[in-house]
């Protein structure tokens, strides 16, 4: 009997060392559904690390806001309530305000510069500042570029947004923007902004294609204008006490997977762009696009904007970003 004592306990210690290494959990919550650009980034963030570790975290995912907005989630982790979260630039620069230059309207031409810029030394600079605000961020994700959702107007002109009630994110950038092309910027938290529109509260909200389609806005949005008018990345974040807490190498597979993250969204957006203006045509949107002359038109009508950003930011690096190849 004594011979098999010690066994036993060996063999149960082993379960129960098991068993707790599985059951470090990973609150990862994020702003849309589970089928959302956000939600393909999650689970290639969470395989990704339960291959390296063995399955040493039990990621717990809460989609469509499960843990609150951006802004409440964001200060979970900054407490150690949350551990993980991909979250849009809209709050960021309330936490991280370097990470505003990358808000600027028409600041990149397309995915390839907005990519480049954010895996390159700027994109990778700005990461780091994250931790000032104990947050840890990981890589930059995405969710394209943002458009112009109403139900007033077809939008051509900055003319065409005098008065409109359209829905910003709490972000300064964007609303500076707005407030100087005429409109009525409302800065609202995503929760609240499908009951806004549909209430009449607000009359429109801009966003990219994936959250448009992924958010069903066509059953509560009559118009879209492809505007283009911003490039919206998205960032896979950390708690800083959790990230604290990691050995070396489980920190390593934390960057790995958040890497992989990234590039799951990057690739959900690329099929997005292809199909989501059939997707919202066929679901009864009336859309239009702004031709090159009329992109030129707001920016020249954002000229004010750009001297407060260019002080904001510094010109340098706003060079330094439009230069960029
Ligand atoms: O508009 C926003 O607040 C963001 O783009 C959203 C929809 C929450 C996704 O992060």
């Amino acid at each position: 009997m004594t011979v098999f004592k010690p066994a036993g306990l060996l063999v149960c210690a082993a379960l129960f060392a098991g068993v707790a290494k599985a059951e470090t959990e990973v609150k990862l919550g994020y702003a849309l559904a589970d089928t959302s650009h956000y939600g393909a980034g999650a689970r290639a963030w969470q395989e990704a690390v339960e291959a390296a570790t063995g399955g040493a975290y039990a990621f717990r995912s809460f989609p469509s806001s499960g843990l609150g907005g951006e802004r409440e989630v964001i200060e979970g982790l900054q407490l150690g309530t949350v551990e993980a979260t991909i979250v849009s630039s809209g709050t960021l620069a309330n936490f991280v305000p370097e990470t505003g230059v990358f808000d600027i309207p028409f600041l990149f031409r397309d995915f390839d510069h907005a990519r480049s810029v954010l895996d390159g030394p700027i994109g990778q600079e700005i990461l780091a500042k994250f931790e000032d605000a104990g947050l840890v961020a990981l890589a930059w994700g995405e969710q394209g570029f943002r458009h112009i959702t109403n139900n007033r107007t077809a939008i051509a002109a900055p003319a065409d947004l005098k008065g409109l009630k359209i829905r910003t994110m709490e972000n300064p950038v964007h609303i500076t923007a707005f407030q100087t092309l005429g409109a009525a910027p409302t800065p609202m938290a995503w929760p609240e902004v499908i009951g806004a529109l549909e209430q009449g509260t607000i009359d429109g909200q801009e966003n990219p294609l994936s959250v448009i389609t992924s958010a069903h806005l066509s059953e509560v949005q009559t118009h879209l204008t492809l505007s283009g008018h911003v490039y919206s990345p998205a960032v896979l974040l950390v708690s800083k006490p959790f990230w604290d807490g990691l050995s070396p190498e489980d920190q390593d597979a934390f960057r790995k997977g958040a890497v992989a993250g990234a590039k799951a969204m990057r690739a959900f957006v690329d099929d997005v762009e292809q199909s989501g203006v059939d997707t919202l045509k066929a679901e009864g949107m009336q859309i239009g696009t702004l031709t090159p002359e009329q992109r030129a038109a707001f920016r020249e009508a954002l000229a004010p904007a750009y001297e407060g950003y260019a002080r904001q930011y510094g010109e340098d690096l706003i060079r330094r970003i439009s230069d960029s190849q």
